[in-house]
């Protein structure tokens, strides 16, 4: 080819790249089509590749040529793709929302039905000046039983039916007594402390779940007086249920205080009064229900946790929660608190 068929081949191919990329509409499509002319194996390299048979006075010339097609190519492609990102946004912009269309609703959580009682029931002991202590649910056989003078052997273990970890040292606490024993190690009189916290029993039927939560008071003065209990309890219970409701205390048993107690309070349910004709399904007839046990700190328990008997007295309580949600909100199967259905803890 001489130089004037190569410049017009060069157009040629122009003119064929412009009709070729005229109908594409896809990145890759477009691409593929510059390649097809300038790639190395391109069409207009190709044709370049007779420059070299050129004489030297054409070769500017059919350069010249080649430079302009290249750059129509380059130009046309650049465009192309800008039409599609173009193409794009209308198509996003023609999408049509509906505004008025009602939102999702957010599903809020809330806390857990047993989370709410024990953080009222800790509400109510810290506006008497009672702050919360804490201790391990893993504990020794020493702070559960041996410091609350309940050695081995004892009989009272019995009434605690207690999960054993290792050998008989290390065990799921049975109750929250052990942190009345940590805190007493630990502070010197004054002291008011309320220890809410999961307990372990051997134990698994309506009423009784082989975890369950408890909440455990204690105090550590001068002249601290059973009074001074029974006001503490009154008062517990008629904020907890929002009216006046008595306490009785049945003398009772516990190895670690004396005089024991187990506190009943009137039936929140019928108020005390079993109606005549239906049955009271809380307090079974009897006007009271059971919620705990509670006492005056042994002088035994003073002894192990080097607290002076002589200069201090002190009352303790315990309590179960799950019995407080219960007489409350009427739910008497205790499963309900730890099957996690959401059915159920909605409601509160
Ligand atoms: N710790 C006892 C129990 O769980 C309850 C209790 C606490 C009794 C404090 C008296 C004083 O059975």
């Amino acid at each position: 080819m001489n130089a004037n068929e190569l410049i017009a081949t060069l157009d040629r191919l122009g003119e064929e790249f412009l009709a070729a990329i005229q109908p594409l509409a896809d990145e890759q499509a477009i691409r593929a089509a510059q390649a097809q002319f300038l790639g190395k194996k391109g069409k207009v390299s190709e044709v370049m590749k007779d420059l070299g048979k050129l004489a030297a006075g054409d070769r500017p010339l059919v350069g010249q040529a080649a430079n302009r097609v290249k750059q129509v190519i380059e130009e046309r492609t650049a465009a192309k793709l800008d039409d599609l990102v173009n193409v794009a946004a209308q198509a996003d912009l023609a999408r049509k929302v509906d505004v008025t269309l009602p939102a999702r609703p957010a599903g809020g959580g809330r806390l857990h039905l047993m989370t709410q009682v024990r953080l009222e029931a800790v509400q109510i002991f810290s506006e008497l000046g009672f702050v919360v202590a804490d201790g391990p649910q893993i504990e020794t056989d020493w702070h559960t039983f041996e410091a609350l003078a309940i050695p081995k052997e004892h009989p009272a273990r019995d009434m605690q039916d207690t999960f054993y970890i290792t050998g008989d040292e290390i065990l799921l606490r049975t109750h929250t007594s052990p942190v009345q024993v940590r805190t007493m190690l630990t502070q010197t009189p004054p002291i008011r402390i309320v220890a809410p916290g999961v307990v372990y029993r051997r134990d698994d039927d309506a009423t009784h779940s082989p975890m369950f939560t408890q909440i455990e008071g204690l105090a550590v003065d001068k002249d601290i007086s059973f009074a001074d209990l029974k006001g503490v309890l009154i008062h517990f219970v008629s904020r907890f249920f929002q009216r006046d409701l008595e306490i009785r205390l049945r003398p009772s048993y516990f190895p670690f205080v004396e005089p024991g107690a187990e506190v009943d309070m009137q039936c929140s349910f019928c108020m005390g009064k079993p109606p005549k004709l239906s049955t009271c399904r809380v307090c079974k007839q009897t006007g009271w229900v059971e919620i705990g046990g509670s006492g005056m700190v042994d002088p035994e328990v003073f002894a192990h946790v080097k607290i002076d008997a002589e200069k201090y007295t002190g009352f303790a309580f315990g309590m179960g929660l799950e019995r407080m949600a219960m007489l409350r909100h009427g739910v008497n199967d205790i499963k309900f608190y730890y099957e996690g259905d959401l059915r159920f803890l909605e409601q509160f």
